[in-house]
């Protein structure tokens, strides 16, 4: 989405957290693709608060930093592809009448601002027409548009431009992370994608072949480690500790860190069961789905790492919940243990790897 012009050019995936800069590059060979350059450079607390920049100066000199110390190849090129939080964005699946394309256009900027809340001078936008099957009839156009507001667009153009970079897309994150985990980029059932960050946590529901559906949801891994350390007594380092060592104990009766956090884990699949009912009463299969029923889900985000998280939900839910490959539409096969990029760490980089195959399919 939100293509600047000259889009036949090479870019790296970068992925700017609140407490993250991620970067991977891919290159091609032969038919394959390879990862040519990654990289992570943690961002202190106080610089991006919330999708803010707060901190302008000390960012830019974070991501020149992380762009100098990839590891692999290094970066050849400056063009890059962009994710924001997901948190900013709107991404919304209307219908509308059939109609020559010359008007949709314009029927389109109607049904934004009758669903977005912000006025047209504020957003960039993007859209698509959802491809109906071969061969099937039907009176209406489903079409998806994708929304940034340019007042969280704008400052991360400006601080990565000061970089150095040329940011050439701003992609929404959940467009990017299904295409790194969906294999071949389509599904013939709904799945639910649950990317659990570090402060952040978002789900997406994908059917055919695009997002159909996204929110956010009230736990990240910020919230698991506050509120163990509340309900534990324990310090934040202890609770941090105890969440990467013992995980949720999950088959543990007695878990002390279940116990603790019943309540936002409730809250949460509760929250997941509502927008999962939501997308199956009023929005449509895809036209090859088999049908509207969502019955797998696939985790990303460092969270998706948590130990019992995807057995947790398999049992809540009522399906298969299980962590995603998120290179799984870059090497063949199983994930790859890549040296110094382990498949538990490149789950938090499946926006970037998204991000990558975009940059080499422009
Ligand atoms: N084995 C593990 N168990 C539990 N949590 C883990 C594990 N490994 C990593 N994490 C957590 O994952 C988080 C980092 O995830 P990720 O890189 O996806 O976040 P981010 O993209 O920077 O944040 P956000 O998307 O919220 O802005 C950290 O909070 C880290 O503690
Ligand atoms: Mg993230």
């Amino acid at each position: 989405m939100f293509n600047l012009p000259n889009s036949s050019i090479h870019g790296f995936g970068i992925d700017l957290s609140d407490l993250s800069i991620k970067i991977i590059d891919l290159k091609k060979k032969g038919g394959n693709f390879e990862l040519a350059s990654f990289g992570r450079q943690e961002i202190p607390a106080g610089l991006i608060e919330n999708g803010e920049i707060k901190k302008e100066e000390e960012l830019i000199a974070l991501i020149k930093k992380s762009v100098k110390e990839v590891k692999g190849r290094g970066l050849k090129s400056d063009y890059c592809i962009v994710s924001l939080p997901e948190t900013e964005s709107f991404v919304r699946l209307v219908h509308l009448p059939l109609m020559k394309k010359e008007e949709m256009a314009e029927a389109i900027k109607w049904e934004i601002e009758a669903n977005i809340p912000l006025s047209l001078p504020e957003i960039y936008y993007d859209w698509r027409v959802i491809e109906t099957a071969a061969g099937a009839r039907q009176d209406y156009l489903d079409i998806l548009i994708g929304v940034l507001p340019q007042r969280t667009v704008d400052p991360y153009l400006s601080v990565l431009k000061k970089a150095g970079l040329k940011p050439f897309v701003f992609e929404i994150e959940s467009l990017a992370i299904a295409r790194a985990l969906v294999p071949g980029g389509c599904c013939d059932k709904p799945l639910l994608i649950i990317d659990v960050g570090a402060k952040r946590t978002s789900l997406a529901i994908f059917s055919g072949q695009t997002v159909y559906f996204t929110a956010s949801l009230p736990i990240s891994n910020s919230s698991i480690v506050e509120t163990m350390s509340e309900k534990l007594n324990i310090d934040q380092e202890k609770a941090k500790q105890i969440k990467i060592e013992q995980g949720l104990d999950y088959k543990n009766p007695g878990s002390l860190t279940l116990r603790a956090l019943a309540p936002l884990m409730d809250e949460t699949t509760k929250k997941i069961k509502d927008y999962i009912d939501y997308y199956q009463e009023h929005l449509p299969a895809a036209p090859n789905a088999q049908s509207n029923k969502i019955s797998s889900a696939l985790l990303c985000g460092g969270g998706a790492n948590f130990a019992g998280l995807p057995e947790f939900l398999t049992e809540k839910l009522g399906f298969p919940v299980f962590p995603g490959n998120p290179w799984s539409n870059v090497f063949k096969g199983a994930p790859k243990n890549i040296s110094g990029l382990s498949s538990g760490e490149a789950l938090s980089f499946a926006t970037a790897i998204g991000l990558a195959i975009r940059g080499l399919k422009e």
